[in-house]
């Protein structure tokens, strides 16, 4: 079977700077890459940003510059975002380059060449804010403005010509294609939502606008442009060279793996994009992922709330790994996880600075002292090594098994519970009292150093910097990283000289300490 692997994250509105959810995203999305990587697949991760539309075209004249410019300048922030977050993407696609728009309008043709698209009249709500329509029964007052219920987003009244997308037309095939596809909609709390909304009856969508410019024109009909969501989602294909179908990339690639989004846009993936795509003859991305929200002070983080969290203050504060490890530890996948500084400083001292860098610290003072500063080489292990270093080889397929169903949180229990054992491990067998015993303490040595070399490379995909650091302790680098490795016992060449590292994490005085 071939090994490819195509994640996506969502592509951002660069309507404003980005934030902590935003960072959240991308970061678990560089989990899934890095570990995949790591596991031998061919992978491809995307991310970029969704520049038409009228909230971005209100923005910008809000700021007084044209709205290509505003884009270029917010782009490029996310852009270096990236770069800050040390993402591993392959490609960053913004929705205003060429090779989009073209593969856009193909995509439409393609829709209106099979019957799926006609002429009408819109005459309903709209919310700028989440370029939605909705229904009546989706909308409240709220302070005497009408809201859309979901999102608490102001709605505007539309009447305008409009081309529709014959949705309605999809109904049962999107519900045999969930029920053949059981895993499509993840996780499983999420699917029951989407197959109840489709089940109550799917109306034809409005596809395009005609009040407005900034977006991909229609084929053939200059006077409107193409539904920012139907142009946003094709960013999934035009990246991989759409509609060259032929081409490496898409074959390759084609359909996505999994596209991580939040909560709050399962309904354009879940129903519309399957939708279009099966119109189009298209084969369906194999998962759907939508993950729930970082919460500040307990809310969604928005503008208009004013309650935002700068990914950059956190991360010049405590650094890069400090805050992957605790987006990925802290909030249960899936679920809203509410971001604590508290919280933060407590990973940093017990799990990353203890358990993990004191490990590292203690062993290789350790083996200077001891063993010459070498990778011990008369070695005979015994049960109680066998047993803690066997249980890495025994928990490869499951370990594979959960993250194939984006159980994040088992990974890392299992890493922490790994740094646990591997600290009493060396506590109990008090290497430090066998220095009669030569052969007993070089194996006890040569197994903790195993296990820092197979705990190094579990964190790779979490705090790559800090992972690769520690990996210097053996001279290894990013290409030596191979997850099926961990299983092997005897990775570590006896006879070579370790290095002394810095500290890897500096423990944080709190102030309640
Ligand atoms: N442009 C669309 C996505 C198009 S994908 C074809 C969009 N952009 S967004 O910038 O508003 O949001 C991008 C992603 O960030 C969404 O998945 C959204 O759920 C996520 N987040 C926005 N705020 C968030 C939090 N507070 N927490 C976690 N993620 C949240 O929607």
């Amino acid at each position: 079977m071939a090994k490819n692997f195509y994640i996506t994250t969502p592509i951002y509105y660069p309507s404003a700077k980005p934030h902590m959810g935003h960072a959240y995203s991308s970061i678990i999305a560089d989990f899934f890459a890095r570990f995949k990587r790591m596991d031998g697949f061919n992978v491809h991760f995307l991310t970029g940003t969704d520049e038409h539309g009228l909230k971005i075209q209100r923005a910008a004249e809000k700021k007084g510059v044209k709205t290509l410019e505003f884009c270029d300048e917010l782009s490029k922030t996310f852009k270096d975002l990236s770069k800050t977050l040390n993402l591993t993407n392959n490609d960053f696609i913004r929705t205003t380059e060429d090779r989009h728009k073209k593969s856009v309008q193909f995509l439409w043709n393609e829709l209106k060449k099979n019957g799926e698209i006609y002429l009408s009249k819109y005459s309903g709500w709209y919310s700028v804010s989440d370029e939605a329509f909705y229904n009546d029964d989706e909308i409240e007052d709220l302070d005497n403005k009408k809201v859309a219920i979901s999102s608490k987003s102001l709605v505007e009244w539309v009447d305008e010509e409009s081309y529709f997308f014959k949705l309605s037309k999809w109904e049962k095939p999107l519900l045999k294609f969930y029920k053949d596809n059981p895993d499509f909609i993840s996780p499983k709390s999420r699917k029951n939502e989407v197959i109840s909304f489709v089940k109550s009856g799917l109306k034809d969508l409005s596809v395009s606008r005609k009040s407005f410019s900034w977006g991909i024109k229609v084929p053939h009909d200059d006077n409107h442009v193409i539904y920012v969501w139907l142009d946003a989602l094709t960013n999934y294909m035009s990246a991989l060279n759409y509609p060259r179908v032929d081409d490496e990339l898409f074959k390759k690639f084609w359909p996505a793996s999994v596209h991580l989004i939040g909560k709050d846009i399962l309904r354009f993936h879940a129903i519309y994009w399957p939708a279009f795509l099966l119109a189009a003859k298209i084969t369906p991305p194999k998962k759907v992922f939508g993950h729930g929200w970082i919460l500040s002070n307990e809310e969604k983080m928005s503008k208009s709330k004013g309650n935002i969290l700068d990914p950059i203050e956190i991360i010049d504060q405590y650094g890069l790994d400090p805050l992957r490890y605790y987006l990925i530890k802290e909030v249960s996948f899936g679920n809203d996880g509410n971001i604590s500084q508290d919280k933060l400083e407590d990973c940093i001292n017990s799990d990353l600075a203890n358990n993990f860098g004191n490990l590292c610290q203690r062993v290789i003072s350790f083996t200077i002292k001891n063993c010459s500063g070498k990778i011990p080489e008369k070695i005979n292990f015994e049960k109680e090594d066998l047993d803690i270093l066997n249980k890495y080889k025994e928990n490869l397929s499951k370990i594979r098994l959960e993250i194939d169903n984006q159980n994040i949180n088992f990974y890392i229990d299992y890493i922490i519970n790994s740094l646990f054992e591997a600290n009493k491990y060396f506590n109990d067998q008090e290497p430090w009292k066998k220095k009669d015993n030569p052969l007993r303490l070089n194996t006890i040595v040569y197994s903790t150093l195993e296990i820092v070399r197979k705990v190094s490379f579990l964190l790779y995909p979490i705090i790559p910097q800090s992972s690769l650091k520690a990996l210097k302790i053996f001279n290894l680098n990013e290409k030596d990283i191979d997850f099926a490795s961990i299983g092997d016992n005897t990775f570590l060449k006896q006879g070579n000289s370790i290095n002394k590292i810095n500290i890897l994490f500096n423990k944080i005085e709190k102030k309640n300490d």
